[in-house]
């Protein structure tokens, strides 16, 4: 099967959102007993995002503004936003386990973040989907997730790609591991296939192994 670079923005927009789906349910059902579990979501969460959000600043945006000048200020603006979203939220989480009482405010903020996140995805994929297969060559598509991947490339490798990964259905794993086959850093790929392996049921290895999607 042939590799579709960019399916990596979109399929890691399908796995935030099923991180988001998750947070919302706990969210919506917060109890002092949750709490654990409902800030390990939020952690886990927010990490996977600021990486994405990240390698979109600087790996991403920037050969996109050579193609397209001033397409992308937008989506670095939301991004800021985010930021500050992210540091409020983080400060409301950290004051939580001697506020037990008052888990509504936090609800309430959580619950509005939650939207205006999606809204981004949404935001970014409404404009930038249909720019990207006409602003770079296959070759250029290739060359620019290869960047996004080695933004940081430890990060990437030691958390996101499994959090992002185990968040994918069959399909969608199929186009993130050609993805990785045709756009990993050179002699990484092997490593990637290591992290994700687990996440793998026996069938899965099974079709991935006959369509060669496992070996370099
Ligand atoms: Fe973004
Ligand atoms: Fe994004």
């Amino acid at each position: 099967m042939s590799c579709q670079p960019f399916s990596i923005m979109r399929l890691t927009h399908e796995a935030i959102r099923a991180g988001l789906s998750q947070l919302e349910e706990l969210n919506n059902n917060l109890s002092p007993a949750s709490l654990p579990e409902y800030k390990k979501a939020f952690d886990d969460l927010k990490r996977t995002i600021e990486l994405h959000a990240n390698q979109e600043d600087h790996a991403f945006y920037p050969p996109l503004e050579e193609k397209r000048p001033n397409l992308t200020d937008v989506f670095s603006e939301e991004h800021e936003a985010e930021h500050r979203a992210f540091e409020l939220l983080s400060s409301q989480m950290e004051a939580l386990p001697e506020r037990e009482s008052n888990l509504a405010e936090i609800q309430q903020l959580m619950g509005k973040w939650i939207s205006q996140h999606r809204t981004h995805l949404e935001h970014e994929e409404s404009v930038l989907m249909k720019v990207l297969p006409v602003a770079f060559t296959y070759v250029e598509s290739v060359g620019v997730v290869r960047g996004i991947l080695e933004y940081d490339l430890k990060e990437y490798e030691d958390f996101h790609l499994g959090w992002v990964f185990g968040r994918l259905k069959g399909p969608q794993r199929k186009v993130y591991l050609g993805m990785l086959k045709g756009c990993s850093p050179e002699g990484k790929f092997p490593d990637f296939v290591s992290k994700i392996r687990s996440h793998l049921s026996p069938e899965e290895v099974h079709s991935f192994d006959q369509e060669n999607l496992l070996a370099v």
